[in-house]
């Protein structure tokens, strides 16, 4: 009876050695059960933390600034805002496409491509908002075929890709600038996809099938 009585105690402590303290903010350094002195290690070496002060600098701060006119190297010249923003002249979303692109075929399968990728999940296949997220419990993302955004400017939908809206997160680490052009062209491919007529039917072949003359 005895050994039941310790070994239920045992767990206890194990269990409370385990789970007990999980969450809890501690604001004292760890016991080490291996002292530093005895196993001198990088540990515990003298380092500064994020955003720490410091008295070795005049302004008390650990973390130091670039020196003045630092360019980073990563950082690519954006110089044009229509490609680069969406943005007009006069600071307004743009209308049509940046003059440094053509659209042509290639770039609009561009925009597939990535369109499936990066957009279809939510947006669907035709851009009617039903992607396979909605099974999921998704069921906020809108059609591209409504009024609005028919006629929304194209500067807009690029800004929309850049830096997201409400439920839908910015792709601009994903999708590159160029590349957010091309699945625009192809969301207007989409749009107009739904839009179509029987006048739009001009090739011999097409209008063989649909039995016109
Ligand atoms: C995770 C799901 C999801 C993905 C992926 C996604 N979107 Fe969206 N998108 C949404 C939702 C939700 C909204 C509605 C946002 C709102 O207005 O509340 C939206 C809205 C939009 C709109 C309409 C914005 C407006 O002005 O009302 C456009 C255009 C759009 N998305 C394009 C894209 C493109 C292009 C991609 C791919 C690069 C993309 N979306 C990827 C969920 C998504």
């Amino acid at each position: 009876m005895r050994n039941v009585y310790l070994a239920t105690a045992l767990i206890c402590v194990l269990i409370f050695s385990i789970f007990g303290l999980r969450g809890t903010k501690f604001t004292s350094p760890p016991i080490d059960v291996f002292p530093e002195w005895a196993f001198p290690g990088m540990k515990r070496q003298p380092k500064f933390r994020p955003q720490a002060a410091s008295q070795f600098f005049a302004d008390g701060r650990a973390d130091r600034v670039p020196v003045e006119h630092t360019v980073r190297a990563d950082t690519p010249v954006r110089n044009d805002d229509h490609l680069y923003y969406g943005k007009d002249a006069t600071g307004a979303f743009a209308h049509g496409f940046p003059a440094s692109l053509t659209v042509d075929k290639a770039f609009i399968e561009r925009g597939r491509d990535r369109y499936t990728i990066y957009c279809q999940p939510c947006h669907g296949a035709v851009g009617d908002g039903n992607g396979i997220t909605k099974k999921y419990g998704m069921g906020a993302t809108p059609t591209y075929h409504d009024a609005r955004l028919r006629q929304i400017a194209e500067g807009e939908i690029y800004n929309t890709i850049t830096n997201g809206k409400n439920n839908m997160l910015p792709y601009a680490d994903k999708v590159e600038p160029a590349d957010r052009w091309a699945v625009i062209a192809y969301v207007r491919a989409l749009q107009r996809a739904q839009q179509g007529t029987v006048a739009d039917v001009t090739d011999a072949a097409g209008k063989q099938t649909l039995g016109l003359k």
